[in-house]
């Protein structure tokens, strides 16, 4: 049995600079991976057999049952898995949940069936299986481009911790690029800039940029009214995670997060406190 633990990430900073032949958006982006995390549990089975703690996301169609069945045609295996995932990341949420369930599935079978797929193997495998999934095979922090593909470590910085707060709507990342105006488009240099300041050694305190910003609070004002309670009390260290809606706050240690988080209406609905900086993914051939 292999018990893996699957990590939330938040966008410290998103840019969307060109959209691709393919219909897909070039992007520049800081991704972290956070203590957030769901839980993995693996077994050898006959069959591939999927249950989730959340009914609601228990359907063949969970990118966890893709993986699973992506690396079974690509490796030739013949032997199946039994996978029970615990979801304390919340789905449609911009922080990455399905994705890294997904990449997490890819190195946990791969060590389970010991399928032999390298680093290389996995990341071709994990791009058809959606844009985020390959940052989570390195995890940590890193400076993302391409449509998620191109990942380049940085060293991890200090510790922060953030405040996620996430109003009660479901957002389909789809409908967030669908509503992307070109003006919204940035040259990616706020990004790059903050990128080059982790890599000198700073903290990421520095809030980046976010070009769907514009279209998430368009379409959800319940997102832009939470962004500007979260500011109240954070100001200039709060932004939108990816297409959102989850809102995150930078603080320098937990008491501040946690003192925080406090002070937010109930009625807002998921909030949570979360550190940076996790171990990264066990079993991954990428790290
Ligand atoms: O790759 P993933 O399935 O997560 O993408 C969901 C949707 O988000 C895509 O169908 C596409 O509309 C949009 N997207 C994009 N460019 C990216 C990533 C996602 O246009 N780099």
């Amino acid at each position: 049995v292999l018990k893996v633990r699957a990590h939330a990430k938040l966008n410290l900073s998103l840019e969307i600079v060109d959209r691709r032949d393919d219909g897909f958006h070039d992007l520049v982006s800081v991704m972290q991976t956070i203590s957030l995390a769901d839980t993995l549990v693996v077994e050898e089975a006959a069959d591939v057999i999927f249950r989730c703690s959340d009914p609601a996301l228990e359907t063949q169609g969970n990118l966890v049952v893709a993986a699973a069945r992506l690396l079974q045609s690509r490796c030739g295996v013949s032997r199946g898995c039994s996978l029970y995932l615990h979801k304390e990341i919340p789905a449609a949420a911009g922080l990455g949940g399905g994705s890294s369930d997904a990449a997490t599935t890819l190195a946990g079978l791969n060590r389970l069936w010991n399928a032999g797929a390298s680093c290389s193997d996995l990341l071709a495998m994990s791009e058809e299986l959606g844009s985020d999934v390959p940052f989570f095979l390195y995890g940590g922090i890193a400076l993302v481009e391409g449509r998620g593909e191109i990942v380049t470590r940085l060293p991890d910085p200090r510790p922060v911790w953030y405040v996620l707060a996430r109003p009660s709507v479901d957002v389909s990342t789809a409908r967030i690029f669908a509503a992307l105006s070109r003006e919204e488009w940035t040259n990616g240099e706020t990004t790059y800039d903050l990128a080059r300041s982790i890599a000198a050694g700073e903290k990421p305190y520095r809030v980046g940029i976010n070009d769907l910003q514009g279209p998430l609070f368009r379409l959800f004002p319940e997102a832009y009214d939470c962004f500007s309670l979260v500011s109240s009390l954070a100001p200039d260290r709060t932004f939108v995670s990816g297409s959102g809606p989850t809102v995150a706050a930078v603080f320098d240690n937990r008491r501040a997060a946690v003192t925080a988080a406090s002070a937010l209406p109930t009625a807002l609905g998921w909030v949570r406190v979360a550190r940076s900086s996790v171990p990264q993914p066990e079993g991954s051939p990428c790290v």
